[in-house]
């Protein structure tokens, strides 16, 4: 039993100094619009979030995330589900800033009906909710293989060495080489160069699941970067502060005694 531990993508914003790379926020980002998002929805995210300070469209110029050029044309790029108030019926419009990344089924019924009924998971905090989240999403998306052969695997079903699971029960062969691993309702999704990257970087399997992995790690925690730069700042003023104070025990000591 058991599953395969992640595999290392060596991502920039690991550790205690790390920091997201905005291009590839921007592929990953890429990514999830293009393939993810048919499937998964992101229920936490809204468009503006995209512009914030370390977000993958953040622009200085800008005045404040709403008003960024690039988050308003993304934004645009959607169609949101809203209520025409002057008559009361269901209309779409085109999204704006302040629209939540709008979702691909109404609600969890339609999702898991939709998908042989195991419904995709929200991925706004997926990196969260896995352990190595980031990691785990990227192996698991570059991770998939034919199943080896003394495996059964059901329909609907795909066989993942990543994913959670126990293969004993469909393992017919050595009782001590039971394969590691899971089976998932998601089939493989990457394939090479479903995307097109605007900044030219060849969308291989291996750097889509990568980009989009990081893109979720960055949406799993928006304010990380703030978070680590506030924290060196507290720990500078500690070190100075501490300095200062034997500086001035020092004088104050000085001649006593
Ligand atoms: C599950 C990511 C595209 C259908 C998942 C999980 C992740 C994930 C992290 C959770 C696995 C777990 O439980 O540990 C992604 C990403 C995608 C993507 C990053 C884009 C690159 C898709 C697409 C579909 C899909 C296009 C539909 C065709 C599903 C389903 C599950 C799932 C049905 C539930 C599987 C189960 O519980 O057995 N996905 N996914 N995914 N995904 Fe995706």
């Amino acid at each position: 039993g058991g599953s395969k531990e992640p595999r290392k993508a060596g991502f920039s914003f690991e550790g205690p100094f790390g920091t997201f790379d905005q291009a590839q926020l921007q592929r990953g980002y890429k990514v999830y619009r293009e393939v993810c998002s048919a499937c998964h929805s992101m229920e936490l995210m809204s468009f503006r979030t995209l512009g914030e300070k370390g977000g993958p469209f953040y622009d200085p110029k800008a005045a404040s995330p709403a008003d960024n050029r690039f988050v308003r044309a993304l934004a645009a790029e959607a169609t949101i589900n809203d209520i025409d108030t002057e008559i009361g019926e269901p209309m779409t419009r085109p999204g704006t800033p302040a629209d939540k990344f709008p979702s691909p089924y109404p609600n969890r019924i339609a999702a898991a009906a939709a998908n042989g009924g195991a419904a995709p998971p929200d991925l706004s905090v997926m990196a969260k909710a896995r352990h190595d989240g980031a990691n785990y999403i990227y192996s698991l998306l570059s991770g998939y293989v034919d199943p080896p052969a003394g495996l059964t695997v059901n329909p609907g079903q795909y066989y993942n060495p990543y994913m959670a699971g126990d293969m004993t029960p469909f393992w017919t062969g050595d009782h001590d080489a039971v394969p590691k691993g899971g089976f998932i309702a998601m089939p493989p999704v990457l394939n090479p160069d479903q995307v097109t990257f605007d900044d030219g970087t060849a969308a291989t399997v291996d750097q889509m699941a990568k980009d989009v992995a990081a893109f979720i790690a960055w949406s799993s925690e928006p304010k990380a970067t703030e978070r680590k730069q506030a924290g060196m700042g507290v720990l500078a003023f500690l070190a100075i502060f501490t300095g200062l104070t034997y500086a001035s025990y020092r004088k104050i000591w000085k001649n006593v005694g």
